[in-house]
């Protein structure tokens, strides 16, 4: 069976983001004219998902809002002839299908994963995490493949500086990684210290999941930083049945800090066919 489903946890306080966070929530930030949660949904409509399970809060209501139709601006636009924007806001949560689960306490990815149990049903289903914005579909398509066709589990993958390992999802890879960029996955642990990391792959914010997986988080114990790990119930996938890793050449931006926010903005701006000339003609100038 083929993922159609994704679930992108943004049930977050935003901390890193304090004080734009306090009413405008983090995935709802723009990376130029689009929130950066519009650009996740767009990726995982690209991989051919057509249902997205918003993991949200309710202390975060402009998440939703942000779905509502907005038939009077759109009119106003239209009678302006602004057709194309009105387009753009049309297909607003309307190209998928959008539905909200609840996580109103903050107990880790692994819990957030689980309250959206009820939303996916008894299917494979991809994770996007919103801080990480991807270049393109591609990587989301290859692991939904993958899923299809070995029925386990599947995790993207980056190779960091060893010393970088800590912050992450680390795994074991189980033999060599093959042409295509697939490695099969013994096992993996959640935020090692270096000496203890099993390898430098670490484990970015895209996964594609068989649905035992909702099973497994109900066993989890709290782990790393006392929270329901998404990695500890991923081990225990890993440990009864296929499970792959796929790394990638493929842009990334970590868009969870101000700073890579910035990058991920500036590189787009610069990429961006109306503005991307003007905006390298005043960076250079003002070198
Ligand atoms: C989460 C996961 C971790 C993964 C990371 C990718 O960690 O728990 O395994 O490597 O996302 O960004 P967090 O960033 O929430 O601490």
């Amino acid at each position: 069976m083929r993922a159609r489903t994704a679930v992108i946890p943004a049930a977050g306080m935003g901390t890193r983001f304090l004080p734009a966070t306090k009413a405008v929530p983090k995935e709802l930030l723009p990376i130029l004219d689009q929130p950066a949660l519009q650009l996740i949904i767009d990726e995982a409509a690209g991989a051919g998902i057509d249902h997205v399970v918003v993991v949200t809060s309710h202390a975060k209501p402009a998440i939703e809002a942000y779905f509502e139709p907005a038939p009077e601006v759109i009119a106003k636009l239209r009678s302006t002839g602004r057709d194309a924007l009105a387009d753009s806001l049309d297909r607003v949560g309307r190209d998928v299908r959008i539905s909200f689960a609840y996580q109103d306490e903050a107990r880790g990815l692994g819990h957030a994963v689980g309250c959206a149990r009820e939303a996916v049903g008894d299917e494979p289903f991809a994770v996007l995490l919103p801080d990480e914005l991807m270049g393109d579909s591609s990587l989301l398509a290859q692991m939904i493949d993958i899923c299809e066709r070995t029925s386990g589990s599947v995790v993207g993958l980056k190779r960091v500086p060893r010393d970088d390992v800590s912050a992450y999802g680390v795994i074991d890879p189980s033999g060599p990684i093959d042409s295509e960029g697939v490695v099969g996955v013994r096992t993996m642990v959640e935020k090692p210290k270096v000496s203890d990391a099993p390898s430098d792959l670490i484990i970015i914010g895209r996964y594609v999941l068989t649905p035992d997986v909702f099973d497994r988080i109900e066993q989890v114990q709290p782990g790393a930083g006392g929270e329901i790990q998404l990695t500890d119930a991923l081990r225990m996938q890993a440990a009864s049945g296929p499970f792959h890793g796929v790394l990638r050449d493929i842009r990334r931006y970590d868009t969870g800090n101000p700073l890579g926010w910035l990058t991920a903005v500036v590189e787009l701006a610069l990429d961006d066919p109306k503005i991307g000339p003007a905006f390298r003609d005043w960076l250079q100038e003002r070198r």
